[in-house]
């Protein structure tokens, strides 16, 4: 079975003393809400050392929002993997649609991050999903194959047990608009079966996390699903209580 993952990607959110009251409050309910559930927070960079030591001795894991794949060097404005490793990090958040949108990163660019991240002993979530307009033109199928088979292209059984995916149909992120539960679960189930031809046994155990609008009200039925193994949230993972409540849907 795979582990049930739910992570708050706090984007470019937060202050440096909100960062830390709310990754305090995410501490003190986090051991009531669900056994069995792991708890993942990612605030931005320069805030990471801080709720690192809030979160210290908790069972709630550490996470980034991206990485560049080089260890050191000329690339102005990005960090590497090797430091996030060095400061604590478990998880790193890959290929996030705003990334792929603002930013222009491709499946084969974000493939050399998850290479990399993996390398540091640290875990992706490589986030797949399509657009509106490619989900009216009926092609969400080949958009997410193509995100999977490019994105994990090397990608060795042994090292699949440390990806996690994170379908986010790109119209569902922050609009309110969540996918249905059977909607969802229909490309959960795609996404196990090419997990499942690249890697095997191990293509089974993989974290397949649903992201987009993922509230306390829908998470119920949305974990519910066979396929569901958690959720990436955005805008619910800002407020302790939501996402904690989100938690408990479980
Ligand atoms: P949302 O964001 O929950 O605000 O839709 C999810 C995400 O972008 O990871």
């Amino acid at each position: 079975m795979p582990k049930t993952i739910i992570a708050g990607n706090w984007k470019m959110n937060k202050t440096l003393s909100e960062s830390v009251q709310l990754a305090s409050d995410v501490v003190k309910s986090a051991g009531k809400a669900s056994p069995g559930v792991e708890l993942v927070v990612c605030p931005v960079f320069t805030h990471i050392e801080a709720v690192k030591e809030v979160i210290k001795g908790s069972p709630v894991k550490l996470g980034a929002q991206n990485c560049y794949p080089a260890d050191s060097g000329a690339y102005t404005g990005e960090v590497s993997g090797s430091m996030l490793k060095a400061i604590g990090v478990d998880y790193v958040i890959l290929g996030h649609s705003e990334r792929r949108q603002y930013f222009h990163e491709t499946n084969e660019f974000i493939n050399k991050k998850i290479h990399h991240v993996l390398a540091h002993g640290m875990k992706p979530i490589y986030c797949v999903g399509e657009l509106l307009e490619e989900r009216e033109k009926g092609i969400t199928p080949a958009v997410v194959t193509e995100q999977i088979e490019k994105g994990l292209a090397g990608i060795t059984p042994d090292q699949m047990k440390n990806v996690v995916i994170a379908y986010e149909p790109v119209w569902a992120i922050g609009t309110g608009k969540v996918a249905t539960p059977e909607q969802a679960n229909e490309v959960h189930l795609l996404i196990r079966n090419l997990l499942v031809k690249l890697a095997g046994e191990a293509g089974k155990e993989v974290t397949i996390q649903y992201g987009g609008s993922m509230k306390p009200d829908n998470a119920g039925e949305l974990l519910a699903q066979s396929e569901i193994n958690g959720g990436l949230i955005g805008g619910a993972a800002l407020k302790a209580d939501d996402f904690l409540a989100i938690v408990s849907a479980k």
